[in-house]
């Protein structure tokens, strides 16, 4: 229920011999208004990111540099994406329970999300997000 709306976003991507440039605009490539932006950097080998869901947060995950796997969770189904180009982004919809693992060496994650900080926004028990969801 919702994993649906999650896809991976081709972001425009200006080729130039100069080097290449990507830029993401809020309500036009992704379907939020962005209000900030994070990164998860010297993620060490064999780490796990993640394992949490939003209530509202909307968020659009994309590989700097490197690579790195994100699982997608609704409480019914679950996909595993892989993202390593950063003129792709995987848009995440509230509620989705979220894991991410399989970091490269030097990877960077970025995230746009569409509010500031806030930890009331998380479940950070699964039994309490399969519970909302109306599973458990
Ligand atoms: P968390 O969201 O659990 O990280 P991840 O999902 O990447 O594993 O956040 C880790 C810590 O950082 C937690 O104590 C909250 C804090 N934090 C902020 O203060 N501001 C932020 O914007 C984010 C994303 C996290």
């Amino acid at each position: 229920m919702n994993l649906e709306l999650c896809r991976t976003i081709e972001l425009p991507k200006i080729d130039d011999p100069r080097g290449s440039l990507t830029f993401v605009e809020g309500r036009n490539h992704v379907p939020f208004d962005i209000a900030r932006v994070y990164y998860l950097y010297d993620v060490p080998g064999g780490a796990e990111r993640g394992g949490h869901a939003h209530k509202g947060l909307h968020q659009l995950i994309v590989a700097m540099s490197g690579s790195f796997d994100v699982v997608l969770d609704d409480g019914y189904e679950k996909k595993r994406f892989h993202l390593n180009r950063s003129y792709y982004g995987l848009y995440v919809c509230p509620m989705i329970w979220r894991e991410l693992d399989n970091f490269s060496s030097g990877s960077v994650c970025m995230v746009l999300a569409s509010n500031r900080y806030d930890e009331a926004d998380y479940y950070r028990d699964y039994n309490d997000f399969l519970h909302a969801k109306g599973v458990a």
